[in-house]
């Protein structure tokens, strides 16, 4: 796995604590800013299930880092008042290692499983049964003195949370009774989250310097939570303390290179990649990655989705084309090839 290291990467770095935002986290639906589909959908399930008494529906959610995955799963918990245990793919390394877990689990519990496309097959397996029929099939001893014992469990709910649908196995998809995607956030959704982290950390922001870190921040709220305590510092240091327009973007722009929509220079050595080593495409995302000595995870996760979003890549079948927009953005507008622009 690549280490995210970019302050435009919806990744938690790995110098950021998992706990230090925790006061700026959402944990209710009520508190929870943008999304609405996805909120509307959560709070009929809720609701649902409160007046049947039951343990929620497995649910799933997916979409780019930092979008808010795992502060849903926690809502979802204070939301049913039940408890949550969470672990991710990677780190259930064998069935025994996943039966221990839901041994544990009592009715109602929630288990969150993060990065659960990188779960092993032996632990999807057994998985599926729990999930479905709430029984785990194990076989204790060894050799011809082994047996088989079904042990059942308690209703409980799996929220699984993937930055690649993808690689899900069909029958695990199929176990979800609720499938989310996430997406980016709006403009309005990301003032908003910036303008109440900002209240809550007690930093002074005009609303034209939230504006300003909020526009930046490729609809995510994880970077513009960042972007956010970088501009504070820069205002501490270089301004009195007040985030106006002009502080965060010569902060944002300036100090971080991060252009008026979001980009960084990442972002555009892959567009420049596809433009001037392949013809503008089309080109695989694998061949883009070696081309310019990135990881191809970072470019799949991160940079991929949001230059989708912006009408700057297309996907065909062949592989990534690079549109007219991002050879306007990136101001090389009359090379353009004469291209008709077919999808597939
Ligand atoms: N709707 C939201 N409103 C305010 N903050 C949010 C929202 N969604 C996410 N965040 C914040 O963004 C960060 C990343 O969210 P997280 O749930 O960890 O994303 P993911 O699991 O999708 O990578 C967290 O610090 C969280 O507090
Ligand atoms: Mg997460």
């Amino acid at each position: 796995m690549s280490q995210p290291n970019r302050q435009i990467d919806g990744r938690r770095l790995p110098n950021e604590k998992p706990n230090l935002d925790a006061a700026l986290r959402p944990r209710y639906l009520k508190d929870y800013v943008g999304q609405e589909r996805v909120v509307e959908n959560l709070k009929v399930l809720i609701e649902a299930a409160r007046q049947r008494a039951e343990a929620l529906d497995h649910v799933l959610f997916y979409g780019p880092p930092g979008l808010g995955k795992t502060t849903l799963a926690h809502v979802l918990a204070n939301e049913m008042d039940a408890n949550i245990k969470t672990t991710a793919g990677p780190t259930i390394e064998r069935a025994g290692d996943l039966a221990a877990i839901l041994t544990h689990q009592r009715a109602h519990d929630i288990l969150f499983i993060d990065e659960i496309h990188r779960l092993g097959r032996p632990v999807e397996e057994v998985l599926y049964s729990a999930m479905e029929d709430f029984v785990l099939d194990i076989v204790i001893g060894k050799g011809p003195a082994a047996k088989n014992v079904r042990l059942n469990l308690p209703r409980f709910t799996v929220v699984g949370a993937t930055t690649r649908l993808a690689l899900l196995t069909a029958p695990l998809r199929d176990r979800f009774g609720v499938v989310i995607r996430m997406d980016f956030y709006s403009q309005d959704a990301m003032e908003a989250i910036v303008r109440r982290a900002a209240q809550k950390l007690k930093v002074k922001a005009e609303d034209a310097g939230v504006t300003e870190i909020a526009r930046r921040s490729r609809g995510t709220p994880r970077v513009a939570l960042r972007l956010l305590k970088r501009v504070r510092d820069y205002a501490q240091v270089r301004a009195d303390g007040l985030i106006t327009e002009e502080v965060a973007s010569e902060c944002l722009a300036g100090l971080l290179e991060i252009d008026a929509l979001g980009l960084d220079d990442i972002d555009r050595r892959v567009l420049l990649a596809i433009i001037e080593n392949f013809d503008g495409g089309p080109v695989g995302l694998e061949t883009i990655a070696a081309s310019i000595s990135e990881e191809s995870d970072t470019i799949m996760d991160v940079i991929e989705p949001f230059l989708l979003q912006l009408g700057f890549l297309e996907r065909t079948p062949r592989g990534r084309v690079a549109t007219r927009r991002a050879y306007e953005h990136l101001g090389m507008a009359d090379q353009t090839p004469p291209r008709q622009d077919t999808l597939f």
